[in-house]
């Protein structure tokens, strides 16, 4: 059953409850007022009737012939006096009716007969003389105002209730269709919700629980949305960086299979030790790289958390660059440093990294002939790596930290490059809630800023 004829029917039952239980009510007492006080006014005139009766039959010698001498006249003076219909009989009980009968007996008796299309007051009562009952006299007074007062009051009753049902029924159904058009709206949104369409609800301002349900409905939407968004952002970045990953990873393995499937047929030891190489190498490129994706990995999951703690920043930097000296000496390149003596709240194992990751691509991309490392105080901490080769194109800077991305693709690949060191040297600054810069002015090669404040 819909809502709304549910809301009709229910103010449609209750007001015919309210007016039929309250109008039988009404009648009824009327009714029995009526009833009453005609009961009362036959009551008084047959005492008249009893003593009139009684005062004229007591002279008379035998009262009982007197009496069936006079019925006649006697009836037409008392039903003329009385306003009643008025029968004398005699004490003959074989032809008394029942109330006769009991008349008789000395009882007073009345009934109300429903016999006739109105009802009728029939009161019956001794007539007695010197101490006994010589007769009866049996008054019928009509209850015809009573009767039409009642029908009357029944037919007011009908049209009240005609009218109040269709004053209630224009008045329920403008009641419910204010109720009901916002939740039929709020219905709507729900299906267009499970299709997807997160549509803001408008027009509700009923001012009550309707609208408050309508106001987080529009909230409920909007936060579903934000998720879905973020969820499917997260979603592509995801399916970026697997995309990429996968890639990566087949490249090498692929290489592998071949020189191992190749070194197994080739009969020339020289042959098979320079297919035993490439195998080496790209095994460890791949190795690299899973090192690498473990790092990016692990990061995330920890949201980029570092642990900071006061550490040697100057020892750290140096570290890094004896670790690095041999393998930048066999492509002819310097170190040379330049550091202030700085103790700062950082993480010195990722700091390390970093600054490994950065000396890495100078010595891998730069074709210069010195790194150069600054470490000072000025408003914050700063650490800058800076190379005299041939620089980064300014197109390629802003992408350079994205995870992947190399600016000569087959010379990186040919260095083991994967495109993954300087995203994560990022993600580490990041989490320090510092700044990691490129610039690579014309001719001057590339400058890693580093600005940290511990
Ligand atoms: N000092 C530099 N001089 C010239 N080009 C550079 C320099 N540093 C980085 N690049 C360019 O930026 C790219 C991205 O560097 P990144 O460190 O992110 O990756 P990668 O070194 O290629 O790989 P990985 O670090 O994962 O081994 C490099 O491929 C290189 O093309
Ligand atoms: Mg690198």
């Amino acid at each position: 059953m819909k809502l709304r004829l549910k809301v009709i029917s229910m103010n449609m039952f209750i007001i015919v409850a309210i007016l039929l239980v309250s109008g039988i009510i009404i009648i009824r007492t009327i009714d029995n007022f009526n009833l009453y006080t005609s009961y009362q006014y036959v009551l008084s005139q047959s005492k008249f009737t009893e003593q009139y009766l009684t005062e004229y039959l007591k002279i008379s010698e035998k009262p009982h012939v007197s009496l069936e001498l006079n019925i006649n006249s006697l009836e037409e003076k008392l039903r003329l006096q009385s306003g009643c219909g008025v029968e004398i009989s005699g004490s003959d009980k074989a032809s008394a009716n029942e109330m006769q009968k009991n008349a008789l007996e000395g009882k007073k008796v009345y009934l109300i007969s429903s016999e006739s299309p109105n009802r009728k007051l029939l009161m019956a009562f001794p007539i007695i003389v010197k101490g006994s009952v010589i007769g009866t006299v049996s008054l019928e007074y009509s209850l015809y105002q009573a009767d039409s007062m009642k029908r009357n009051l029944q037919i007011t009753l009908v049209i009240l209730l005609v009218f109040a049902l269709s004053v209630s029924l224009v008045l329920s159904y403008l009641f419910s269709y204010r109720m009901i058009k916002p939740l039929e709206k709020l219905t709507l949104t729900t299906k267009e919700y499970s299709k997807g369409n997160f549509n803001e609800i408008g027009g509700v301002k009923t001012g009550d629980e309707i609208e408050k349900l309508a106001h987080s409905f529009n909230d409920m939407g909007r936060n579903i949305k934000d998720m879905i968004d973020r969820l499917t952002d997260e979603q592509q970045k995801q399916k970026k960086f697997i995309d990429s990953v996968t890639h990566e990873i087949r490249t090498p393995l692929t290489n592998i299979i071949g020189y191992a499937d190749l070194s197994g047929r080739v009969n020339e030891e020289e042959q098979r030790k320079k297919y035993y190489t490439y195998i080496i190498d790209e095994s460890k490129r791949l190795l690299n790289m899973v090192n690498n994706l473990l790092d990016l990995s692990q990061l995330n999951q920890y949201e980029f958390s570092v642990t900071k703690k006061e550490t040697d920043l100057k020892n750290v930097i140096i570290k890094a660059v004896e670790l690095m000296r041999d393998r930048a000496g066999k492509f002819g390149i310097g170190i040379d440093y330049q550091l202030e003596d700085i103790r700062a709240r950082v993480d010195g194992e990722k700091i390390k990294q970093v600054v490994i990751n950065i000396i890495d691509n100078a010595i891998k991309y730069s074709e210069g002939s010195l790194v150069k490392l600054k470490l000072w105080r000025e408003q914050g901490v700063f650490i800058e790596i800076r190379d005299n080769g041939i620089g980064i194109p300014k197109d390629d800077i802003k992408s350079i930290t994205e995870p992947f991305y190399r600016v000569d693709k087959s010379r990186s690949r040919k260095l083991g490059g994967n495109g993954l060191g300087l995203s994560i040297c990022m993600e580490i600054i990041d989490a320090h809630g510092g700044k990691l810069d490129i610039d690579s002015p014309e001719g001057e090669g590339t400058i890693v800023t580093i600005s940290l404040q511990p």
